[in-house]
């Protein structure tokens, strides 16, 4: 089972502070890779580094950088390069997660009221980040004389509409329903179109790209919205956190040597329904 192992991989993970993140971070390392993390607080991220590393042995580092900085990417890059020579994948995990109004606030989540600056910020990290450590880091694998391999996290919300009759308010007047923000819908659905542009262009090289297309991981939602979620969902169930980390290691090892370009649902069978 060899070509499972992630052995003297060099991967970058963003967002990898974040619920998910921190995921894949370790199955990277338990799978024998090093995780290179990025994320917003470099505290959050010398933490987590150091407890990775006093569990497996590997040179697991944090560099605090918002991915939608050019000038911090390049930085991080020439930085990661320097330390280890080379990178062996990217994953691009971090997003905003939309906000939505609190019950009894101002609306703010419909279409008609969704302000520009919520809209702006939510496509800076989501696609314009995807796209600058792809810039960056895919640039870096493509020189590396083996390739790599990139994975983009969409979502089930990048195959299918959020149905927003999950988020309704009975004390709330039709048009003022709270709804999942539109840059949800665009972000994930983006990542896929860069998933398929990227698959083709450092394909002989080899870099893969992929995207994966989570369902929503149970995280303390408030039990109402759970049963609703669940009846969506075949599988009767939303995901526990750590059922993404054998999709993270397939793809990011050779056992995915010949997939490219693909676009994997991860949820429950919900966008099967
Ligand atoms: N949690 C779920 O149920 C779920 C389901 C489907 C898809 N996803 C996707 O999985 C990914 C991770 O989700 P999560 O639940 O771990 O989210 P999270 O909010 O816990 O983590 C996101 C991380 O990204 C970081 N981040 C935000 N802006 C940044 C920037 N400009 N530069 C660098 N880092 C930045 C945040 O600090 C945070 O640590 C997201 O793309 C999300 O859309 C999550």
């Amino acid at each position: 089972m060899d070509i499972f192992s992630l052995k003297n991989r060099i991967i970058v993970i963003t967002g990898a502070a974040g619920l998910l993140g921190r995921q894949h971070a370790w199955a990277v390392a338990e799978a024998g890779g090093t995780p290179v993390l990025l994320d917003l607080s470099q505290a959050a991220l010398d933490d987590f580094s150091a407890e990775i590393n006093s569990r497996f042995s590997c040179d697991c580092s944090g560099r605090a950088v918002d991915i939608t900085d050019e000038a911090s990417v390049k930085a991080a890059c020439d930085s990661i390069l320097s330390r280890h020579g080379k990178v062996d994948g990217l994953i691009n995990n971090a997003a905003n997660n939309p906000k939505m109004e609190a019950s009894g606030t101002t609306n703010f989540s419909r279409l008609e009221n969704f302000p520009m600056e919520i809209w702006s910020n939510d496509l800076a990290v989501g696609l314009t980040g995807s796209y600058l450590c792809t810039k960056y880091f895919g640039h870096a694998m493509a020189k590396n004389g083996h390739g790599g391999s990139i994975i983009n996290v969409s979502s089930d919300l990048g195959l299918i509409a959020p149905d927003q009759r999950l988020y309704r308010n009975e004390n709330a007047a039709s048009d003022q329903q709270p709804v999942k923000p539109v840059t949800y819908s665009v972000v994930k659905t983006g990542l896929i179109g860069l998933t398929r542009y990227i698959s083709t262009y450092w394909a002989d090289v080899p870099v893969r790209c992929n995207a994966i297309c989570p369902g929503g991981v149970e995280n303390g939602q408030p039990a109402d919205f759970m049963k609703e979620v669940i009846s969506r969902i075949p599988m009767g169930r939303m995901a526990r956190k750590d059922e993404y980390k054998g999709l993270i290691v397939f793809l990011l090892s050779e056992a995915s040597s010949y997939i490219n370009g693909a676009v994997i649902a991860a949820d429950g069978g919900r966008t099967a329904w």
